[in-house]
């Protein structure tokens, strides 16, 4: 038997039982919205300069309104974008025996080849395949990556690079809308961590039955990510399912589960899952900026007075990592384990 998703069913007719979800479970990919405007799309040209106070407000709104936004004019080249979006695509295509040098189920591992999410818990699962690379700092786990496309480590280590100095601006742009000083969040994630997922997603043949991946939160800061021109990412908002559809060369930029807790919930972690289809595979690759293990999370002091109590304890990021990849992708998100006890329902 294959052990990654894309070798078991290439040429399949159905879904095989373990990922078909239970009735009350399932994507309702009928009640979906989809319009062109999903969530909001912003325009970072002159975020340095003159139109930084104009944007920062943007940022802050499509925050606490969304928790996702897109962004245009990000100043990452779009060769850098197309060699990182080629190279996953052709690591995939890779024959089975090669892939399979990277596979591991041990999600502690810091490079490794997996399928469905956590395969040694969760109890149904989904169609997905996914190579998980650690890419902060870089010169500590590139030699770790695939070396096969034979361009692989350098294309992957120059989006990694561009990647993280968006990762950063971005960061420095949310303390700002927070009222707090620009390098706030920065400071708070330690010596920082950059981890990034590329996904790989099968056509499906019954893409009404089972999930790419099932809605859930980020553990992480902050979520970049980057997908082909196949649309599959959907995102919660006021209750209903918002499909995201792809814009080339943009980045969609998620809030996570530490800017939830830094921020003492002005922004939130939001739900989003992915769905499959039957007639195109699909790639995508989101970055999980991090803290470093040993950063210790709490809500900002200054985002605090009489009127804000602290909503969560402080931990350090390692505690609620272990946790998250433990309890499997849950709608009941890993941010209860740590809220302060005076207010957890
Ligand atoms: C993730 C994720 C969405 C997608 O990997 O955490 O939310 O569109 N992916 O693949
Ligand atoms: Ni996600």
């Amino acid at each position: 038997m294959a052990t990654l998703l894309s070798d078991l069913v290439s040429g399949a007719t159905h879904v095989p039982s373990n990922y078909v979800r239970p009735a009350h479970d399932r994507p309702n990919l009928d009640q979906v919205q989809s319009s062109d405007h999903s969530i909001p799309l912003i325009n970072l040209q002159g975020l340095e300069d003159t139109r930084r106070s104009d944007i920062i407000k943007q940022i802050g709104l499509a925050c606490q309104d969304y928790g996702f936004f897109q962004v245009q004019n990000h100043g990452i080249e779009e060769a850098v974008i197309d060699n990182m979006l080629s190279v996953s695509k052709e690591f995939f295509h890779l024959p089975e025996s090669e892939r399979l040098k990277s596979f591991s189920d041990d999600p502690l591992k810091t490079t490794r080849l997996s399928t469905s999410f956590n395969v040694k818990t969760e109890e149904v699962s989904s169609w997905r395949d996914y190579l998980r690379l650690h890419c902060y700092p870089l010169e500590d786990y590139m030699h770790e990556w695939p070396s096969n496309p034979p361009s692989f480590r350098e294309d992957v280590a120059e989006y990694c690079r561009n990647v993280r100095g968006l990762a950063v601006r971005l960061l420095e742009s949310i303390s700002e809308s927070l009222g707090l000083e620009g390098d706030y969040m920065n400071k708070a994630l330690g010596k920082h961590g950059q981890h990034m997922a590329i996904n790989y997603y099968p056509t499906c043949p019954q893409p009404e039955l089972t999930y790419g991946l099932p809605g859930h939160a980020d553990p992480n800061v902050i979520t970049v990510l980057l997908q082909d021109d196949v649309a599959g990412l959907q995102v919660l908002n006021n209750g209903k399912w918002v499909a995201v559809k792809p814009i080339p060369h943009t980045f969609i930029v998620n809030i996570a589960d530490q800017i939830q807790v830094l921020s003492n919930d002005r922004y939130k972690s939001v739900l989003h899952r992915a769905v499959v289809n039957c007639n195109k595979e699909r790639i995508s690759i989101p970055t999980f900026y991090c803290p470093s293990y040993d950063a210790v999370m709490e809500p900002a002091p200054q985002l605090i007075d009489d009127h804000h109590p602290p909503l969560y304890r402080s931990f350090t990021y390692a505690e609620f990592y272990e946790k998250f990849w433990d309890r499997g992708l849950n709608t009941r998100s890993s941010l209860d384990l740590f809220k302060t006890t005076s207010h957890s329902a």
